[in-house]
């Protein structure tokens, strides 16, 4: 191979113009490390009029980007749109339709399409590559699919949402209460003004969604994903933890269950203060892969930004002009596993419980009893002085349980006249 990579990139955002700047930064690097130039000839966006901060004069303006990725002589598309459907799904089709190899950050997209958008690339013997889709700057794709080819992955878990790490961090540093907190990370710029993608745990459960395919050669299957987002989260849970030794974390986990079924589940979850990912915060983002021959490996960095995210573009960019390729996850799109998703239902852990009751006699003990008459047995309680006729909390941690049985005895024991909130309920992760 010979001739520099050319490139037409559909949408020059964030991410665009960061990858427009990395290229001209680190041209001689690049060409160093795969023996190639890179230019962007073409380009689409919106508004052509915008100033974007990057030099896009010497490059063919398309108003439409599927026409682009139809017609423009390239040999790689790279969609940084966004969209789950929409433009961006268009302008991938027509590349590989077209015979161009298509790189992407666009998790939604894949999360959706990814299984269907990897056979076709497949089928024309091109690279669907998208290592920016999942934990920005992190390699994790690679470090899966290529580093860890070796093992067979028990379990794949991180923090995939730098947006909800943020807020919880603050929220456990300032004692401030969500709402408060959200407020400031969008006036900051670290949270959308519709920040319902990331705090619900959408943006979470896409990113788990590739993983797991990654992770266990399956099929994408976001309705396959049980998904919590942080909204309930608040900073009295947050305080408890601390106390009992935990930090609450929003997690994606993907792990193998009994009868192979393979379990995906984004909720918020209290990790040991001993476990590595404990530590991870702020806007970071981690991963800690399971492997049986090398055990646990944990990789953090930046889950999102224009530096980071152009990183990992470039990365998959290197890949194509180096003829380097893999299946797009892992194994090839057509013996992509098909396993039933397990439900949360069977899920067995521990649980964090924490009840507002109106102090008086019996109250305690007719909880204790609901939670035995259910199997579910309590492992420690922290109850702050008495204060009769008052609303006190009272916070426990149960021992392993089976959710069916701990969702049951909470249901009775908020049906309880002395219970006078929502009872709160986090699971406790073994990490
Ligand atoms: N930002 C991050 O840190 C980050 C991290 C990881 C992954 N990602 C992913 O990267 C992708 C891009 O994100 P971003 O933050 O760069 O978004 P962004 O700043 O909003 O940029 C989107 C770009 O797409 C263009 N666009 C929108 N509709 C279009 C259409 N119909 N045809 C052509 N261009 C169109 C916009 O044009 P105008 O500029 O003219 O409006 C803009 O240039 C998304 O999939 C996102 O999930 C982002």
């Amino acid at each position: 191979v010979s001739g520099p990579v050319r490139i037409a990139l559909a949408g020059v955002g964030t991410v665009g113009a960061g990858v427009v700047k990395l290229l001209d930064t680190q041209a001689d690097l690049l060409e160093r490390r795969c023996g190639r130039r890179f230019t962007v000839t073409d380009v689409s966006a919106r508004d052509r009029g915008r100033d974007r901060g990057v030099d896009l004069s010497g490059m063919r303006w398309h108003d439409d980007a599927v026409a682009m990725a139809r017609t423009a002589e390239v040999d790689v598309v790279v969609e940084l749109i966004g969209g789950a459907d929409g433009p961006a799904k268009a302008v991938c089709e027509a590349a590989l339709a077209a015979g161009r190899h298509v790189v992407t950050a666009n998790k939604a997209l894949l999360a959706h399409h990814g299984t269907a958008l990897a056979g076709r690339a497949e089928d024309a013997g091109l690279t669907l590559a998208y290592e920016a889709a999942v934990a920005g700057g992190i390699p994790i794709i690679r470090s899966l699919r290529e580093g860890l080819a070796g093992n067979a992955l028990s379990r794949v878990y991180g923090i995939l949402n730098g947006t909800c790490n943020y807020i919880l961090t603050a929220m456990r540093e300032t004692g401030r209460d969500f709402d408060d907190i959200l407020a400031e990370a969008q006036t900051l710029g670290y949270a959308e003004a519709d920040p319902s993608f990331d705090v619900d745990g959408i943006d979470a459960a896409h990113k788990l969604a590739i993983l797991a395919s990654v992770a266990f050669g399956t099929q994408v299957r976001l309705d396959a994903v049980h998904v919590e987002g942080i909204r309930h989260v608040s900073a009295l849970d947050i305080e408890y933890a601390e106390q009992l030794g935990y930090r609450i974390k929003l997690l994606g986990i993907a792990g193998r269950a009994e009868g192979g079924a393979i379990v995906q589940r984004v909720h918020p979850c209290m990790v040991k203060f001993g476990a590595p990912i404990a530590h991870v915060d702020g806007v970071y983002n981690a991963v800690v892969a399971e492997g049986d021959f090398v055990g646990s490996t944990m990789y953090e960095g930046r889950g999102a930004g224009q530096g980071p995210t152009a990183s990992a573009v470039v990365g998959d960019l290197m890949d194509i002009a180096a003829g380097r390729r893999s299946p797009t996850f892992g194994v090839p799109a057509g013996m992509l596993g098909t396993l039933p998703p397990a439900g949360m239902d069977r899920h067995v852990g521990a649980y964090y419980l924490r009840l507002m009751v109106i102090d008086q006699p019996g109250v305690f003990a007719s909880i204790a009893t609901a939670l035995g008459e259910h199997r579910v047995s309590i492992e420690s309680v922290l109850q702050r002085g008495r204060n009769p006729d008052d609303v006190v909390p009272v916070v426990m941690v149960t021992h392993e349980t089976q959710e069916a049985d701990m969702l049951r005895a909470v249901a009775r024991i908020a049906a309880h006249p002395a219970v006078v909130e929502r009872p709160t309920i986090i699971r406790i992760e073994a990490l």
